[in-house]
Order: structure tokens, then C-alpha cells, then sequence
């Protein structure tokens, strides 16, 4: 049976962190959907879930499925005949985030979620910091893709 992971997440927008994330297990998995999804603690965002699904197609391979989802994350999974949710982790504070998510999915579905430990490159790497710096002038290279990083800058100037 082939293969298919999903990386959830709100990609509010895609960092380089996620996009590494993303390549790693398109290498793992016979097939990757990257797939963006609601987060009711995160109700707001700098950009719609359409512009964000746009932005991460613009960036990876056509190979990676990009899509989006309103639901529970297991539903899609069950619909889609997804067998594991691969998500990113930097450090103990991702973990302690991470793993009641992880154990509730497997609880409602019997999926399992498997850990990429985040490149040490991308390590202090995280949406919402990016997007501070960026907001207040800063310098964001080499922390979003270069198209993305325009898009940000673009919406803290309007
Ligand atoms: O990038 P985020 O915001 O940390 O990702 C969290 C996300 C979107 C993956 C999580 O909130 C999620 O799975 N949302 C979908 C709704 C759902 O299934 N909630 C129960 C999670 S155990």
C-alpha cells in the first residue's frame, strides 16, 4: 500500500522551517499533503486560507498535494485514506504543545503522528515571530520563502 502523510497546520504564512518539514517527508512518504487547517486559538490571520494554500503552492514541488480543511483533522485523514500526520518540532515547548494533539487524534482515529526534528537552521524559526520582526521593520531574509516574505511585507505596508 502506498504511503500518505499529511502536514497540518494554520501556515500563517509557510516558513522556511515548514517548507524543510515538507520536502523531509515527501521523502519518507510515497505521498505528502500539506494541508492548511483551522486553528480555533489562532481565529485571526495576517492572511486568508486561501492566500495561504495559494502561497504554499507557489512554493513547493507539484508533487506535494496542498489543500485545506475546516473540519477535525481526522475526518480529512479517514476521508482520505491518510495513515500519518507528520508534523515539525524545535524544542520541548513544541512537544508539550504537541502532544495531546497527537494523542487525541490517535485516540479518535488510531492515527499516529510522526516528529521531524526541525533543521538547526530553522530552529528559533516560527510564523508568528517572523511576521513581529517583519511588522516592525525588520529584516525577515532567509526566514520565509523570498515570495512570501514579499507578501508579508506587502500587507504590513497596506
Ligand atoms: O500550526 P498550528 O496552528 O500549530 O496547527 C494546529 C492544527 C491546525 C494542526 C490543529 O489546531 C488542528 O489539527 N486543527 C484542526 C481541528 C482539529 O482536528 N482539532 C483537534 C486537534 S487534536
Amino acid at each position: 500500500m502506498p504511503t500518505h502523510a499529511v502536514c497540518p497546520g494554520s501556515f500563517d504564512p509557510i516558513t522556511l522551517g515548514h517548507v524543510d518539514v515538507f520536502n523531509r517527508a515527501s521523502e519518507l512518504f510515497d505521498k505528502v499533503t500539506v494541508l492548511v487547517t483551522g486553528n480555533p486559538d489562532k481565529p485571526s490571520g495576517l492572511f486568508s486560507v486561501e492566500e495561504r494554500v495559494d502561497l504554499i503552492r507557489r512554493t513547493v514541488s507539484p508533487e506535494i498535494e496542498v489543500d485545506w480543511w475546516g473540519g477535525l483533522l481526522v475526518d480529512y485523514t479517514s476521508a482520505h485514506g491518510i495513515d500519518t500526520i507528520v508534523k515539525g518540532l524545535r524544542s520541548s515547548l513544541d512537544y508539550e504543545y504537541e502532544l495531546p494533539m497527537a494523542q487525541m487524534n490517535r485516540r479518535l482515529s488510531g492515527i499516529d503522528t510522526v516528529f521531524l526534528l526541525t533543521d538547526e537552521k530553522y530552529g528559533y524559526i516560527s510564523s508568528s515571530l517572523c511576521k513581529q520582526v517583519a511588522q516592525y521593520g525588520g529584516d525577515v531574509t532567509g526566514m520565509f520563502p523570498d515570495h512570501v516574505a514579499a507578501a508579508v511585507m506587502e500587507r504590513f505596508r497596506g
